[in-house]
C-alpha cells in the first residue's frame, strides 16, 4: 500500500469525521475520478492562522456554483473544521487542502443527481519549489487557457488542470521549474499554479484575469505593491513585452511570492520588487 504523500500519521476529515491519514478512502467509481468534475482550495496556515480562510472556502463555495453543485457545508463549518484539522495533526505551519467531489452513485456523464463529498487534509509543506533556489525558471507552455466559453475558467475546478500538469510535466522534465501558459488570444496568462508579474520601466504589469484564477494572492500582492507605491497596471500582455523586463515574479498560496529568473531562453535578475514584496506578503501571512 502506497503512503500518502509518503507519510502514514495524521487526520484527515473526510464527510463529517476526522479518520487516520490511511483511511481516507474514496470509492473507485467516484465521478470526479472519471470526469474531473470536483473543486478544491490551497492554501496555507501560518502559525496556526489560516492566511485569507474564508476567502478560500467561500471560493471553493463559488467554484462549486460554477460547476453547478452546492457544497453541504457553510463557509463557516468548513472554516472551523479547518482550524480543527490543524490542531489534531498538531500543526502550525502548514499547507490544507480541501476538495469536494461527487460521489460514485451514477457514472452518467452528468453530475448532478451524485452525492456531493467533502474532505480536508493538511500537512507540512515548507517551500513549493526547492529551498535553495533563488529564482525559477519557467519554459513555455505548449498548452493554453481556454476561452470563458470553452471552461469555467473562474472556477478552481479540478478537471481543468490537466493542460496545467501536462506543461509542468514537460518542463520538469526539460529542467526547467515550471511553465508559462499564454490564453486562447496569445496573451501572457499564468503559470500551472502560480499568477505572473512583470516589473519594467517603474511599472508592474500583470495580466488580465478575464481567463484564469485571479488568485488570492494575486489580489493581496496587488495591494501591497499598491501601498509600497509601485504604479501597477493589469493588462493583456504578449510575449515579447516581457524581453525588457527588470523583474519577473509568481504569486500564489503554495508558491507564495517567487523570483523568475528564466523564461525559455530568456534570461531576468533577480530584482527588489520581488524582494520587497516577499517581505512584505511574508509579515501579513504572519500578522
Ligand atoms: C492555476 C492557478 N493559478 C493561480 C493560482 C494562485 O491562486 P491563489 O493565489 O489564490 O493561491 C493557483 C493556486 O491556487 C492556481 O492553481
Amino acid at each position: 500500500m502506497y503512503k500518502a504523500l509518503g507519510q502514514d500519521s495524521g487526520w484527515i476529515w473526510i464527510n463529517g469525521e476526522f479518520v487516520p491519514w490511511q483511511e481516507a478512502k474514496i470509492h473507485v467509481l467516484s465521478h470526479t475520478l472519471h470526469y474531473g468534475s470536483g473543486v478544491f482550495e490551497g492554501e496555507r496556515a501560518y502559525n496556526g492562522k489560516i492566511f485569507k480562510m474564508t476567502e478560500h472556502h467561500q471560493r471553493l463555495h463559488d467554484s462549486a456554483a460554477m460547476l453547478g453543485f452546492e457544497i453541504p457545508y457553510t463557509v463557516a463549518e468548513i472554516n472551523e473544521i479547518a482550524l480543527e484539522l490543524l490542531a489534531r495533526n498538531h500543526l502550525k505551519d502548514a499547507y490544507i487542502r480541501p476538495v469536494a467531489w461527487h460521489g460514485p452513485e451514477s457514472l452518467s456523464v452528468a453530475s448532478y443527481k451524485n452525492s456531493v463529498n467533502l474532505a480536508l487534509a493538511s500537512w507540512q509543506w515548507t517551500s513549493y519549489f526547492p529551498k535553495e533556489v533563488l529564482g525559477v525558471k519557467l519554459a513555455w507552455a505548449d498548452w493554453v487557457r481556454p476561452a470563458p466559453n470553452m471552461a469555467p475558467v473562474h472556477a478552481k475546478a479540478n478537471g481543468q488542470y490537466i493542460s496545467a500538469t501536462l506543461s509542468k510535466n514537460k518542463a520538469e522534465k526539460e529542467g526547467f521549474h515550471d511553465a508559462l501558459m499564454l490564453d486562447y488570444r496569445g496573451y501572457i496568462a499564468e503559470c500551472t499554479g502560480a499568477n505572473i508579474f512583470i516589473a519594467k520601466d517603474q511599472t508592474v504589469y500583470t495580466p488580465i484575469a478575464d481567463c484564469f484564477l485571479n488568485g488570492i494572492t494575486r489580489q493581496t500582492v496587488m495591494q501591497l505593491l499598491k501601498e509600497k507605491g509601485f504604479k501597477i497596471i493589469e493588462k493583456h500582455l504578449m510575449p515579447e513585452e516581457i524581453k525588457n523586463a527588470e523583474e519577473i515574479f509568481i504569486t500564489g498560496s503554495a508558491v507564495e511570492v517567487q523570483s523568475v529568473i528564466q523564461i525559455g531562453e530568456q534570461h531576468f535578475p533577480l530584482g527588489a520588487i520581488a524582494g520587497e514584496m516577499k517581505t512584505a506578503y511574508g509579515q501579513l501571512v504572519r500578522e
